[in-house]
């Protein structure tokens, strides 16, 4: 009993000098969201997103733990201290700036339109999107962008709870086209075996407004600390080729 106690007084002094102000947290997600973060088929967490934030959390020494949130209530949740990060491809733009804190950005892909490969229509022109069904996922920045954009356009903008919502709707032909992250549409749509889907147009990345500046770990504005330790994290992983590994184990190109 005494060896114990000594024990977890040394370990605790240890914590304090390494560690002074960055402790064990939770980080919410949301799932599914392949390849950034779903479920293997014996139910664990795995995905860009949870790699690269369990290496993160490794690197800093403390516990991190994965708390599945639906989207729709992910910020709010972080305000009321439900957990202390979002790590959830949450892409940083200044409109969630108000709220948050974001760590640097830890991956910057583009969004993109998806459609059967059937479908004839030229994206960059509004027009075509006439009579179209058009889905996204509740609250993203594409429905925010679709919605501004195309919502008078389009016959309806369909808003799903998840992306595997929207996904399952293409695949049974009740919507026509969606506007996803591009590597979840690849992940999700072209490399699927349900459906024959292709990318409609550009890759799109602007305007900035909508389209932000990558994914970003998001904290609360006085957690400061925690993010300087994150994106301290995020260096040291870039440089000793880490998070190469990550890329490489879930992108192909
Ligand atoms: N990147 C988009 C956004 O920030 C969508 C992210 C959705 N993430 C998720 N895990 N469902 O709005």
């Amino acid at each position: 009993r005494k060896v114990f106690t000594a024990g977890l007084i040394g370990a605790a002094l240890l914590a304090s000098s390494a560690q002074a102000e960055v402790r064990d947290i939770r980080i919410a997600v949301d799932v599914p969201y392949e390849p950034m973060e779903f479920r293997t088929a014996d139910g664990e967490l795995t995905g860009f997103d949870i790699d690269l934030g369990n290496a993160m959390c490794t690197e800093i020494g403390i516990e991190c733990e994965w708390v599945v949130q639906a989207w729709d209530g992910i910020i709010p949740g972080l305000m009321a201290r439900k957990y202390d990060a979002i790590m959830s491809s949450m892409t940083i733009n200044d409109e969630r700036r108000e709220h948050v804190l974001f760590s640097e950005p830890y991956f910057t892909p583009p969004s993109a339109w998806f459609a059967p490969a059937g479908l004839e229509m030229d994206a960059a022109d509004a027009e075509t999107l006439k009579g179209l069904t058009i889905g996204v996922q509740r609250g993203t920045l594409q429905d925010n962008y679709v919605t501004d954009m195309y919502g008078d356009v389009a016959k309806e903008v369909k808003r799903y709870g998840t992306a595997d919502d929207l996904v399952l709707d293409m695949d049974a032909d009740r919507v026509d086209i969606g506007f996803l992250d591009y590597p979840v549409g690849k992940s999700t749509l072209l490399d699927s075996e349900e459906g024959d889907y292709k990318v409609v147009g550009e890759q799109i990345t602007e305007p900035k407004k909508y389209f932000g500046d990558g994914f970003g770990i998001a904290f609360r504005k006085r957690d400061q600390d925690l993010a300087d330790a994150f994106n301290a994290a995020l260096a040291t992983l870039k440089e000793n080729g880490t998070y190469d590994e990550i890329v490489a184990k879930y992108f192909d190109e």
